[in-house]
């Protein structure tokens, strides 16, 4: 873990480094409520951002490992860090465990099912203390009525947000809310 933290100061801005330890102690608290594996809840919220600032390596050719892009990332490039950063998580980290590689590659979209760890990670992300915007308090609030229900209303948020701005909605997202909303019926 010092070997990761060490590795998140030197590769992130300060702003990012602090967001990530943010977002890993929200984790941990929403793993606690929700009865979840604290620990790699942690560990997951604090690599989720892992992929930060390598967008210019990939687009250059220069990223370190071999990855593939789907087309609608390629288009929608603030969702490629969390895709480079599950690669990193992996290669830089060593870690296996598919459920926190999801966690990091799908922690700007959502996807078809969710698990919770994703849910847990989508949601510290939009509200750990040092975000603010319009509506947080609604989520940290929500947060603490239903995993399901609280990522939902993320999702919602954060589409609503992208179509006010007119930009795409990657198809993943869609599917995540679809499956999200199903379970909260
Ligand atoms: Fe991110
Ligand atoms: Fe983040």
């Amino acid at each position: 873990m010092e070997r990761i933290k060490i590795y998140l100061k030197n590769n992130l801005s300060e702003h990012r480094y602090i967001h990530s330890l943010a977002v890993a102690d929200c984790a941990r608290k929403l793993a606690r409520v929700y009865s979840f594996d604290e620990k790699k809840a942690y560990l997951a919220g604090l690599i989720h951002d892992c992929g930060k600032g390598k967008e210019k390596d990939f687009l250059s050719g220069k990223f370190l490992y071999p990855i593939k892009i789907d087309k609608w990332t390629q288009k929608i490039l603030p969702v490629l860090h969390s895709k480079l950063g599950a690669v990193i998580a992996k290669e830089e980290f060593h870690i296996d465990d598919k459920d926190i590689l999801n966690a990091i590659a799908y922690h700007t979209t959502g996807r078809f099912k969710m698990s919770d760890l994703e849910c847990i990670i989508y949601l510290a992300d939009m509200i750990e203390p040092n975000r603010t915007y319009p509506r947080v308090e609604i989520l940290r609030e929500a947060a603490t009525k239903g995993l399901y229900f609280a990522t939902l209303l993320a999702m919602d948020f954060s589409i609503q947000y992208l179509m006010e701005l007119s930009e795409m909605i990657h198809p993943d997202t869609i599917q995540a809310r679809n499956t999200l909303l199903e379970k909260v019926r």
